[in-house]
């Protein structure tokens, strides 16, 4: 409705708000505007903001906001205008982002840095509580009480470059196939030299690192999957308990956080309300938050003790893919680090594993040169009405992801389950008109999934196997197969992914969706 959308003004209409986030308070600081006589067009929390700094304006709008900050309770960023003072824009934030961009006789802000990065890699994190006074040739930040701050200013060293599609039809098709360069980058980022795994920040909290009993992942959306793979990786390789959790989930649990508890949150942006909240409420049980995260200078890295950086680049389609596989390699190498410190790997496991990460990027490549197979594939099954994922182990997670990235990007209904749960109620939605898809690479639950396979078909479900390379006697069971290297199971998740996004960009593209924005959803959900 056009009445709700932003700029908000206040009913004299001279002061004009834009506002990212939540006012928890808006009712009760209606029902008092409203009492002066104030009039409301809008059903948006936002409306009270403009109304509020104009009741304490008198003459200085930096004066007004302040007052009005101290007020407003929830979350917000915003940017505010006034017909009195037309040369000045007003920022403030709590606990929303808010970035200002440095230009050249001009300045920018943004909730987050892709949006400004054609214009400048200058950038001023506002801090929270803080607000700014922009000029389109000077910006000065000031604290709550009015007392100007110097700000930190940042360069951003993306390439500008790397925000470029570069020939390919759209972000996401860009970013699955960079997938192979991000897992080299992470490798060479992490290793030494002498092939030793060396991160100054893991290197300096060695003691603490050496104690931890128990580790917690909260995470939202495809960073929640990653974490899920994540619990089998430190299951395996650290021999650690690990529980994994919605960050939405654990910020209102009052969960039970022991010391000697390490918190991962695991985010691409760094700006996820909910990933920001969880950290916040696991910090009051003085714990150490290593944050695995893709933006420099989020405020998620911010909050965290040690911070691992994804180096995937910036990810400008709205679903995760290339952010996905450098959290799944951060998480591999970080879980390697902890088993080699708390001595749960000896040297040759240890060069085995290393090994194994190594063969990745060839063999993801190898499977992307296969997209024309899964796009024929696709072709043949878009027009199902809803799919099931299926899978086991380690590629459970995976299930739960290629059915979230085919929701997202072709709003066809699909479900990830965990194979071994089918027969315990979803084995009921399957019959002709259902796709399923069977991750069934070469593990020790391989058997177990082709049973699964089996009981697919024998309700006429149509199945689309993923296999690992040499697997003759799949295709007595499955017309569509797809192939993947053989990896150590424990590694498999880094091929098995590919061809799930890809199958779910084809579908998407085939029935004609924008991919890269598609609809209802936001790259950074900053609000809850
Ligand atoms: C799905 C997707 C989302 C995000 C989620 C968390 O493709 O991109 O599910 O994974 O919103 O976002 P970050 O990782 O920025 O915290």
């Amino acid at each position: 409705m056009q009445k709700n959308a932003h700029p908000h003004r206040d009913c004299n209409g001279k002061i004009a708000v834009v506002h990212n986030g939540i006012i928890e308070n808006y009712q009760e600081l209606k029902k008092e505007l409203e009492k002066d006589d104030c009039g409301f067009k809008s059903q948006t929390d936002s409306e009270v903001i403009p109304n509020l700094i104009s009741k304490f304006y008198k003459g200085d709008l930096k004066k007004a906001l302040i007052k009005a900050m101290k007020r407003l309770k929830g979350s917000y960023a915003l940017g505010v205008i006034s017909s009195d003072e037309p040369e000045r824009l007003l920022v403030a934030r709590s606990d929303s982002p808010l970035i200002i961009g440095l230009g050249k006789g001009e300045n920018f802000i943004a909730s987050d840095v892709p949006a400004i990065l054609k214009h400048t890699k200058k950038v001023i994190y506002l801090e929270n509580k803080q607000l700014a006074v922009i000029k389109k040739d000077r910006v000065n930040v000031f604290d709550l009480k009015g007392k100007e701050v110097s700000p930190k200013i940042d360069t951003i060293s993306y390439d500008v470059e790397a925000a470029k599609k570069f020939g390919f039809k759209d972000f996401m098709l860009k970013e699955i196939y960079e997938q192979p360069r991000v897992v080299s980058k992470i490798l060479s980022q992490w290793m030494s030299l002498e092939g030793n795994i060396r991160v100054r920040d893991l290197d300096l909290n060695k003691d603490f690192l050496k104690e931890i009993e128990q580790i917690v992942i909260v995470a939202c959306g495809t960073a929640f999957h990653a974490g899920l793979v994540g619990k089998y990786i430190f299951e395996s390789l650290v021999r650690l308990p690990v529980w994994v959790d919605f960050a939405s989930e654990f910020r209102y649990r009052k969960p039970i956080i022991k010391k000697n508890t390490l918190l991962i949150a695991i985010s691409q942006s760094g700006e996820t309300a909910d990933t920001l909240a969880a950290v916040q409420e696991a910090k009051k049980s003085k714990i150490k938050v290593i944050s695995v995260c893709n933006v420099l200078g989020s405020s998620l890295i911010r909050e965290s003790d040690i911070n691992l950086n994804t180096y995937a680049g910036p990810e400008i389609s709205v679903a995760s893919t290339k952010a996905y596989t450098a959290q799944l390699m951060t998480l591999y190498l970080l879980a390697l680090y902890l088993a080699r410190l708390k001595q749960n790997l000896n040297e040759d496991k240890l060069k085995k594993a290393i090994s194994s990460l190594e063969k990745v990027a060839r063999g993801q490549k190898k499977i992307l040169a296969r997209s024309r197979d899964i796009k024929r594939i696709a072709r043949r099954h878009l027009h199902f009405g809803a799919f099931l994922y299926l899978g086991r182990g380690i590629n459970f997670p995976n299930a739960l992801e290629g059915a979230l990235k085919l929701k997202e990007l072709s709003y066809i209904p699909a479900e990830g389950y965990a194979a071994g749960e089918m027969k315990h109620g979803p084995i009921a939605l399957i019959d002709e008109y259902r796709a399923v898809v069977c991750i069934a690479n070469d593990s020790p639950v391989y058997d177990k999934m082709l049973s699964n396979i089996q009981e697919g078909l024998a309700r006429k479900g149509k199945i689309i196997a993923i296999a690992s390379e040499g697997n003759e006697e799949i295709k007595n069971y499955v017309k569509e197969a797809i192939f993947i290297p053989k990896i150590e199971p424990l590694f498999s998740p880094l091929f098995a992914i590919i061809p799930l996004q890809l199958l779910a960009y084809y579908i998407a593209c085939l029935k004609g969706y924008d991919v890269d924005k598609p609809r209802n959803l936001a790259k950074s959900v900053t609000v809850e």
